[in-house]
């Protein structure tokens, strides 16, 4: 590939090579499954519940439909436009001056599966003991035993060996298949616990606490930076996985719509997801164990909840474990295509060698989070909020201000509408660009106290 090629060049995405989703709906499903994950089942509520409940998730639907949502379309339109992951990507459009964007978004991606299969591991670990050995008697110490140390580990090794094994199947065999057989499943259970949930004795109450907002909390940098960090993480945006998947379409596909369908179908999980848990939460009057915010809370919470109600609960708790576990997969899965197709894309590696190799290096980084779990808060303010965010921003700068009709040219591709492609950029430009500046800022700025959290516990 010839070094600093001229950036108003059209790239060929055309490599008769690589890899295509089998059809449209794949895409779709693989797309939906990266961003319906444990950010929505479990992060939502956790994070709601301590940001004020509604007022996060105000402020959270409008970042998504404000920032988000016309993010996610520039990196299907930088994707499907240069057929390539980031790190080639960004180099193709912007030039060897962007090429680093590319090293810090998978880096980033790494960092982030590391800490993420370890919470996948829970959820395996969970639904292994719910299925066998039933609802732990003593759910709190149950916990205490899989979320930190050796039963952790093996959670994580778990985790990243069926990610792994997802991924060295490649587009259409691994991911593509995976996702068009869990997510419908994942939809209808969900649905089904909703149902579940409002028959419970004071559900009304659950509701109450996560429907009516706290305004004061509407106003509050720490709300905001919150909600717009987990609407990016929730949509996976901000690391280049949308790139990555897209740069797998080929054709003339609404970019808008699709981006549109991925943003719906993930925002309704994560409502969904509050309509579970928090009327089950107030049903057993847990409301206040979920405001203490501890990374376990939902872990703990459902099973004490399910204790109570025998047989039937088992069900509702494997039902309940099985959604996080699919949810859970889908989304590492395309946190590993991000390195796996970086190390193809930049060194001609074969999937499998490239698969092993990302496997091994993300393996090793996700000790840490896995003997000790408040690595995770830590490692998520860094790289799942501050990281994503940084990536955003630099998405807006390359399509709203440098780079802008080239993103224009490649939205042009099935959406035919020149003047609401005009009013994306705009909205990347003025709106998107100086509001992720200041969050970054914003949430830099909370890193210390984040990390003094860290250091003032012992373990
Ligand atoms: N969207 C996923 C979730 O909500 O759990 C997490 C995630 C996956 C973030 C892929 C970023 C990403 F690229």
């Amino acid at each position: 590939m010839a070094e600093g090629r001229p950036i108003d060049s059209t790239p060929d995405p055309t490599d008769p090579n690589r890899e295509q989703w089998g059809s449209r709906r794949g895409f779709l499903l693989a797309a939906a499954g990266s961003a319906v994950g444990l950010g929505n089942l479990w992060g939502f509520p956790y994070k709601a519940s301590s940001h004020g409940g509604a007022a996060f998730v105000v402020v959270y639907l409008l970042m998504i439909v404000l920032v988000c949502l016309p993010l996610l379309i520039a990196e299907l339109s930088i994707g499907r436009r240069t057929g390539e992951s980031p790190v080639m990507a960004l180099f193709l459009l912007g030039g060897r001056r962007w090429r680093w964007v590319g090293y810090v978004l998978v880096l980033n991606s790494m960092m982030i599966l590391a800490f993420y299969s370890v919470v996948s591991g829970w959820t395996l670990l969970s639904l292994g003991q719910n299925v066998i050995g039933g609802v732990p008697a003593d759910p709190a110490s149950f916990f205490g035993r899989i979320s930190q140390g050796p039963e952790a580990l093996l959670g994580h090794l778990l985790a990243m060996a069926l990610t792994g094994m997802v991924i060295f199947g490649g587009i259409r065999r691994g991911i593509e298949h995976l996702s068009v057989s869990v997510m419908p499943l994942l939809y209808l259970l969900l649905i089904a616990l909703a149902v579940w949930a409002s028959q419970l004795s004071g559900a009304g109450a659950g509701y109450r606490f996560y429907l009516q907002p706290d305004f004061r909390e509407l106003l509050s940098w720490s709300t905001i930076t919150a909600a717009t960090g987990h609407a990016f993480f929730s949509l996976s945006v901000g690391l280049g996985a949308m790139i990555t998947y897209a740069s797998y379409l080929r054709g003339r596909d609404n970019l808008v719509r699709l981006g549109s369908v991925v943003a719906a179908a993930d925002t309704t999980v994560a409502l969904l997801g509050g309509l579970v848990t928090f009327p089950l939460v107030a049903h057993f009057q847990l409301l206040d164990g979920l405001s203490d915010s501890t990374i376990g809370a939902l872990f703990v919470a459902i099973p004490s909840g399910m204790n109570s109600l025998g047989g039937g609960g088992r069900l509702v708790a494997v039902v309940f474990f099985l959604v996080l576990a699919i949810a859970a997969l889908t989304s590492a899965v395309s946190l590993l295509e991000v390195s796996t197709a970086g190390l193809i894309d930049r060194l001609g590696w074969s999937r499998r060698r490239a698969t092993w190799l990302a496997v091994l290096v993300i393996t090793l980084l996700g000790i840490p989070p896995a003997i000790d779990n408040r690595w995770i808060d830590v490692a998520y303010s860094l790289f799942g909020e501050a990281g994503l965010i940084f990536g955003g921003l630099m998405t807006a700068i390359l399509l709203g201000w440098s780079y802008p009709s080239l993103g224009e040219a490649e939205l042009a591709e099935g959406f035919p509408h020149p003047r609401a492609i005009r009013w994306w950029v705009l909205l990347l430009r003025w709106l998107v660009t100086p509001m992720l500046a200041l969050l970054l800022v914003q949430s830099l700025r909370q890193l210390p106290a984040v990390l003094q959290t860290f250091f003032s516990h012992s373990p």
